[in-house]
C-alpha cells in the first residue's frame, strides 16, 4: 500500500538523528523534490548493481549515474548491464522534458521520464539517495518511495567569469558536474571583458593573441609577467557537448558596447571609437573603452557572433550591455553623425539601436538575445530578454512589457559577496558597506519579484548566481564562493515555491557537504564554522580580567563543542550552552558536530591572552565616519596562494581601531600593506576622499579619539618604487580614561597605491 507523505513532513524526517542509521525513510535531497510518497519495504543497492537502459538518452544517464555514485559513495555499479535493479524507462506520460518519476520498491528502482533531461535529473536524485551519509563504499538501504519531480523554473543558472581571472577548462568541467548534480541547467560564460578576451575567434586571432593577456598592476615595484589564457573553439565545443549530456546549456556572453577594452586593445581600428590602442586592462570596475556602433565595428561583431553561434548552439546569446559609460561616443564625431543619421537623441538610444541590430542578427539565425538590465534604458529592443542585476526593477519592468527575464540581483545573487565576516574568509566584495550574503540570505531569495503583473509571471524564466571573478584567482577561491551557496539557489529555482525550509535545507546540506568534499570541491564551511563574539568591549574584558564570549554558527546546525586545553574538539568535548566566561591566557577551540558525531567544519579558535585582546586584525577594523569598507582584496592582484587579504574602502584609505582601551594601552605597532590601486571608477572618481600630504609620499597619521582627535603619531611613507610592500610602524599612545577610537589615515596622493592596515597591536608598555 502506498501512503502519501506530504513533502514538508518527509523532509523534516530526514533531519532527525534517528535516521542516521538503518534504512532511510527519505534521504536528504537537494534540491527538495516536488513530491515524495512513501511506499512499503526497502531495497538495498550495493557494489555491482546493474542498470537497464534502453535508448541512447537512457544510456547516457546510466553512465552519469555510475560515475556519480562512484564519486559520492565509492560504489561501482555494473553500468548498463541489461539486467539489474535500476531501470531507466522512457515514458511519454511523464510530462515535461526535465520531469521524472523515481520509484523505489522492493524489486528495484525505476526512473521514468519522457525527456533525456528527466533521465539525468532522476539519475542525480538516485545518486543522492545512494549517498545519504559518509559511509563510503557501503551498500545503501533505501525505503520504498515514489518521487514525482519537475522544476519550478526553466533557467537555473550559474555565471562564471573567466575574463577577470582565467578559469582553466578542467575547473569548468568540475563546475558542470556540480551543476548537474543539483539540477541546475544553465552555465553562462562571461567570455569577454576589459581584462581579457577568452574565446578563440579564427577570423580575428589578435583577440586572443593580444586580448587574452594582461600585465598585472603593481603596488610600486616592477610589474609581474603577463597573465591570462583563452579557450580554443575545439575546447569550448567539447565543453558544450559535455554539458549537453548533463542537461546543461552553455550560454556565452560577449559583453558590449562597454567592458570592451581587451577587444579595443586587440583591434583598435576595427572596433575602437577614437582610434587609440589601450593596453588590456588590469583595472577592475568601469573603464571608458567601448565598441563603436559604426559599420566597421558592427560587421566585426557580426563575424564574431557567427563563430560564437557555431560553437554554442544555445537558444540564448548574451550580449552584455552593462556599465557602458558613453563618454567616448559623446566625444566621437563619427558616432554623433551616426546618431543624427538614425534620428537618435541620446547615447542610450544609440546603445539600444546597436543591441537591437545585433539581436535581430541573432534572430535571423534562430537565436534569442539576452542582456543585462541596462539594455532597458534606451528603450528595450523588441527582440531582447533581460537579466536583471541592479536589483529587480529591470526584471519587473521588462516582464510587465512582455519580455522574458532572469533574476540575478546584486548583492544577493552575486557570489563575490563575502559569505561571512570571519577573518579567514578570502577576498570578495563587502556589499553595501559591511553587509555579507550568507547562505541563509541566498536561500531566502524568492525569484518571483514583487510588482509583477499576475499575467506576466510566466516571463520569469528563473534565476542565476553570478561569480564575477575579480577576487577569485584560483579554482579553489571560485569554488569557495560558489559552494555551498549554489545549493541554496538550486533549491530556490527547482523546488516548489512552498519549499521554504531553511532548517531542513541545512540538515540536507550537511551530507551534500560530504559529496562536495568527495568530488574534490573546496566548498566554504563559513555557515558551519564557529564564531566567537566578545560581549562588551575588549577594554572591559581586560579591566575585569575575564572575557565573556558567545559561540554561534551562521547555520545554527549541530551541537557546538569546545575545549580550553589546547586539544582539538571532538564529539565528546563539552557542549556549549550559555556564554562562557574565559580567564585570560586560554585558547578556546570549537566546532559544531552532527548527531552522529562528525564535525561540520574545521575547528576555529579564540585566544584570550592580553596581547590577543589588544590586537585587531584588518577585518576587525571598522570604516572611518563617512566611509564604507567595501572590498576585501589580496596583497597582490594575482596572488594565487592563501595570501593575506585586506578590507579596504577604495574611496578613502582611512580606517579605525574601535574602542581602544587607552587606560590600558601605552603603545602600538601597526602592520601596513601597500596594494595596487587598480580600480576603474569612471564618474565615481569624484567620490575619492583626498587627505593632505605634507611629505613626498604621504604619511600614516594616527589619531586618538576618532578622526578629529589628537594626533598620536605621524609616519612618513616610503617611496613605493623602491620599498617593500609590507612595513611596520611603532609609536606611543596618549594616556586616556577608557575606550576611544583610534583613527588611521593615509595621506598619499590619489594616484599612488592604496595603503591598508594589516593589523594593529596595542601594547601595555611603550
Ligand atoms: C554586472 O555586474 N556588471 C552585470
Amino acid at each position: 500500500m502506498i501512503r502519501f507523505r506530504p513533502l514538508a513532513f518527509a523532509l523534516l524526517m530526514t533531519s532527525t538523528a534517528a535516521l542516521a542509521e538503518g534504512p532511510q525513510l527519505i534521504a536528504p535531497l537537494i534540491p527538495a523534490p516536488a513530491s515524495v510518497e512513501a511506499g512499503t519495504g526497502t531495497l538495498t543497492i550495493g557494489e555491482g548493481a546493474g542498470i537497464v537502459a534502453g535508448d541512447a538518452g537512457a544510456k547516457t544517464a546510466a553512465r552519469l549515474l555510475v560515475q556519480q555514485v562512484k564519486v559520492v559513495r565509492g560504489l561501482t555499479l555494473a553500468g548498463d548491464a541489461g539486467t539489474g535493479p535500476i531501470r531507466f524507462v522512457r515514458d511519454a506520460g511523464v510530462a515535461g522534458d526535465e520531469a521524472y518519476v523515481l520509484t523505489v520498491d522492493t524489486n528495484g528502482v525505476t526512473i521514468a521520464a519522457s525527456g533525456d533531461a528527466g533521465f539525468v535529473h532522476g539519475a542525480m536524485t538516485l545518486a543522492q539517495l545512494l549517498s545519504p551519509d559518509a559511509a563510503i563504499g557501503k551498500p545503501v538501504t533505501l525505503a520504498a518511495m515514489t518521487i514525482r519531480d519537475a522544476p519550478r523554473f526553466k533557467w537555473r543558472g550559474l555565471m562564471i567569469d573567466p575574463a577577470r581571472h582565467f578559469v582553466p577548462i578542467p575547473t569548468l568541467y568540475a563546475m558542470v558536474d556540480q551543476l548537474a548534480a543539483q539540477k541546475m541547467n544553465v552555465l553562462h560564460l562571461h567570455l569577454t571583458d576589459d581584462q581579457g578576451w577568452r574565446m578563440e575567434i579564427k577570423r580575428y586571432p589578435d583577440l586572443t593573441r593580444i586580448g587574452a593577456w594582461r600585465t598585472p598592476p603593481s603596488s610600486g615595484g616592477a610589474p609581474g609577467p603577463k597573465v591570462g589564457g583563452f579557450y580554443t573553439q575545439a575546447e569550448l565545443k567539447a565543453l558544450v557537448a559535455y554539458a549537453k549530456d548533463r542537461a546543461i546549456t552553455v550560454v556565452p556572453e560577449i559583453d558590449l558596447p562597454g567592458h570592451a577594452q581587451a577587444a579595443v586593445a586587440s583591434y583598435p581600428a576595427e572596433v575602437g571609437v577614437l582610434g587609440d590602442r589601450p593596453a588590456v586592462s588590469h583595472d577592475w570596475g568601469v573603464n571608458p573603452w567601448l565598441f563603436s556602433p559604426e559599420d566597421r565595428s558592427m560587421t566585426f561583431i557580426k563575424h564574431v557572433l557567427d563563430e560564437l553561434m557555431d560553437v554554442f548552439p544555445s537558444q540564448f546569446i548574451h550580449l552584455g550591455g552593462d556599465e557602458a559609460v558613453k563618454d567616448q561616443w559623446e566625444r566621437s564625431p563619427a558616432v554623433q553623425a551616426k546618431m543624427k543619421a538614425l534620428g537618435l537623441k541620446t547615447e542610450m538610444q544609440m546603445q539600444s539601436w546597436m543591441i537591437d541590430q545585433l539581436g535581430e542578427y541573432l534572430a535571423k539565425h534562430g537565436r534569442r538575445m539576452i542582456g543585462w538590465d541596462e539594455i532597458l534604458e534606451g528603450g528595450l529592443p523588441p527582440s531582447a530578454s533581460v537579466m536583471s542585476w541592479r536589483g529587480e526593477k529591470g526584471a519587473v519592468e521588462a516582464a510587465n512589457q512582455g519580455h522574458d527575464v532572469v533574476l540575478s540581483p546584486a548583492p544577493t545573487l552575486y557570489l563575490d559577496s563575502l559569505q561571512s565576516n570571519r577573518s579567514d574568509e578570502p577576498a570578495g566584495r563587502i556589499s553595501g558597506g559591511d553587509a555579507i550574503v550568507t547562505l541563509a540570505d541566498l536561500y531566502k531569495y524568492e525569484p518571483e519579484p514583487k510588482g509583477l503583473a499576475p499575467d506576466k509571471a510566466q516571463h520569469v524564466m528563473g534565476a542565476q548566481i553570478n561569480a564575477f571573478s575579480e577576487y577569485f584567482v584560483t579554482p579553489e577561491q571560485l569554488q569557495h564562493a560558489t559552494f555551498p551557496r549554489l545549493s541554496a539557489l538550486a533549491e530556490r529555482t527547482w523546488s516548489p515555491k512552498s519549499t521554504q525550509d531553511y532548517a531542513g535545507f541545512v540538515a540536507r546540506l550537511e551530507p551534500q557537504m560530504g559529496r562536495y568534499a568527495r568530488a574534490g570541491i573546496a566548498a566554504a564551511d563559513s555557515a558551519f564554522a564557529v564564531d566567537f563574539a566578545v560581549q562588551g568591549t575588549r577594554g572591559d574584558a581586560l579591566r575585569a580580567r575575564k572575557v565573556p564570549v558567545t559561540l554561534a554558527t551562521q547555520a545554527g546546525y549541530g551541537t557546538i563543542r569546545y575545549t580550553l586545553d589546547g586539544t582539538a574538539p571532538t564529539a565528546r568535548s563539552k557542549a556549549y550552552g550559555s556564554p562562557l566566561s574565559l580567564k585570560s591566557g586560554v585558547v578556546a577551540r570549537a566546532a559544531a558536530f552532527t548527531g552522529d558525531g562528525r564535525p561540520t567544519a574545521v575547528p576555529r579558535l579564540f585566544e584570550t591572552s592580553r596581547a590577543a585582546l589588544l590586537r585587531r586584525s584588518n577585518s576587525e577594523m571598522v570604516a572611518c565616519p563617512g566611509g564604507s569598507l567595501n572590498l576585501r582584496v589580496p596583497l597582490t592582484a594575482e596572488a594565487t596562494a592563501l595570501a593575506p587579504v585586506y578590507n579596504i574602502n577604495i574611496f578613502d584609505s582611512c580606517t579605525m581601531y574601535p574602542a581602544a582601551p587607552l587606560d590600558v594601552a601605552r603603545g602600538f605597532s601597526v602592520d601596513v600593506a601597500r596594494l595596487a590601486r587598480h580600480y576603474g571608477l569612471a564618474h565615481d572618481a569624484s567620490k575619492l576622499v583626498p587627505h593632505y600630504a605634507v611629505t613626498t609620499y604621504g604619511e600614516l597619521v594616527v589619531r586618538a579619539g576618532g578622526c578629529k582627535g589628537t594626533i598620536a603619531a605621524t609616519f612618513p611613507l616610503p617611496d613605493p618604487a623602491t620599498s617593500p610592500n609590507r612595513m611596520t610602524f611603532r609609536g606611543k599612545l596618549p594616556e586616556g580614561k577608557g575606550d576611544a577610537d583610534l583613527c588611521l589615515q593615509f595621506t598619499q596622493s590619489l594616484e599612488s597605491p592604496i595603503y591598508a592596515v594589516e593589523s594593529m597591536q596595542l601594547t601595555e608598555t611603550n
